[in-house]
């Protein structure tokens, strides 16, 4: 089955092509019991995503923890197998490539083009491993570099792409404060050049000073080398600095995709309204309405509910919610970017956003 068009709104001056498509994506794992280990029950950890990465754009994948950000990425870089659907890969010019279904050789080529950076810059540098080995690995691995004067050259080079000194490629990790251990992992990530990085809350273990200055350093390597993001995030307020669009995913779905701004100031799905509550408004107008407690945990991927997977928290839940499963579907009107959003009542609701002029500012 081919899954519909993602309508991709509008680029801006960045390319309408999308360099990685991903069409009905599912991720279960099977829940086991007793002693032989049978299967009780399905964890549906991602279930039925779909989008499109457009070229040169930052799209941020956001949601309360254990939503299914880290496994759609992991299945995008095919680091897990998904349990069906597609992962369309295409590079300047060559025909698209299913990640899902190439075989080992041809993925160490996708994978050289497709990088991720971790959350916990501690546990994901070696310890016993300089910056050279650290950073200079994959060029090692994949034979990028000749000889041991080029290996220094590249990942001096790729140190001060990332704003730290070259002299200190011979020392180890734990010389460098969390910040810095983050633009080690961002210099290694960069070193084969690839197009596309998928920074899995890579800012979220960071002091919020420092936060800023990592999310600085990217917006300006995306710039510098025309890389598309992928960036995962639990918070809405750290990716309106960095997105060009959003999609919200709650329960292993995606609820909601928009242009940031449209997203921020005109939600089309309560979970967005309620994230954007708790958010910090600068908008004087909205600044001091009740905030929208969202009561409940968050679904379990394990048992979740009928119909809409939101409805137990949702305060608009009407019966039909309880019933029927929402569709992903673009409700902007003719000639405006798209605006997704599965909720049944996303043309009827006035949903509550927050100002962006916050955004316009920062970016001068
Ligand atoms: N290997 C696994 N086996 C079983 N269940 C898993 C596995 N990996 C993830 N899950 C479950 O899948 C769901 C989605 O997890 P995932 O790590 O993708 O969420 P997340 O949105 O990245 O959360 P967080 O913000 O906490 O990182 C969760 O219910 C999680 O417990
Ligand atoms: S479909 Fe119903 S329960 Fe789901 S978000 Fe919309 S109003 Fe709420
Ligand atoms: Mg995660």
């Amino acid at each position: 089955m081919t899954a519909p068009n993602i309508p991709l709104g509008n680029a801006g001056n960045r390319s309408e092509r999308a360099i990685i498509s991903v069409r009905n994506l599912v991720k279960y794992f099977p829940i086991e019991a007793g002693f032989l280990r049978r299967q009780v029950g399905l964890v549906k950890a991602v279930d039925g995503v779909s989008f499109d990465l457009v070229e040169g754009e930052t799209l941020a994948l956001v949601g309360e923890s254990g939503c299914g950000k880290t496994t759609t990425s992991r299945c995008v870089i095919q680091a897990i197998r998904p349990t069906s659907g597609q992962v369309l890969f295409q590079m300047d010019g060559t025909p698209a490539v299913d990640l899902t279904q190439i075989d080992k050789k041809a993925l160490k080529v996708a994978r050289r083009n497709i990088r991720m950076i971790y959350q916990d810059p501690y546990s994901s540098l070696n310890p016993r491993m300089t910056l050279l080995q650290i950073i200079g690995e994959p060029l090692v691995i994949n034979r990028a570099v000749k000889g041991r004067a080029e290996l220094e050259e590249r990942v001096a080079e790729l140190l001060r792409m990332v704003r730290l000194d070259p002299g200190a490629m011979n020392r180890y990790p734990h010389a460098f404060s969390g910040g810095q251990r983050q633009r080690i992992a961002i210099a290694r990530a960069l070193s084969l050049s690839p197009k596309v990085v998928i920074a899995d809350e890579a800012v979220s273990a960071l002091d919020v000073s420092v936060q800023a200055q990592i999310l600085n350093l990217l917006k300006e390597l995306q710039k510098e080398l025309g890389l598309t993001y992928l960036f995962v995030a639990h918070n809405l307020a750290v990716v309106k600095y960095e997105a060009d669009r959003v999609a919200v995913m709650y329960a292993g779905k995606i609820v909601e995709t928009a242009e940031t701004e449209a997203l921020y100031i005109s939600p089309k799905h309560p979970y967005t309204e309620a994230l954007l509550s708790a958010a910090p408004n600068p908008d004087p107008d909205t600044r001091n309405r009740p905030r929208i407690v969202l009561t409940g945990d968050v679904a379990d991927a394990g048992n979740l509910p009928s119909g809409c997977a939101f409805h137990p928290r949702c305060q608009y839940a009407q019966d039909r919610c309880r019933r029927e499963t929402p569709e992903l579907v673009n409700i902007a009107t003719a000639g405006e970017p798209a605006h997704l959003s599965a909720c049944h009542f996303a043309k009827e609701l006035e949903l509550v956003g927050i100002d962006v002029a916050v955004r316009e500012v920062s970016n001068g």
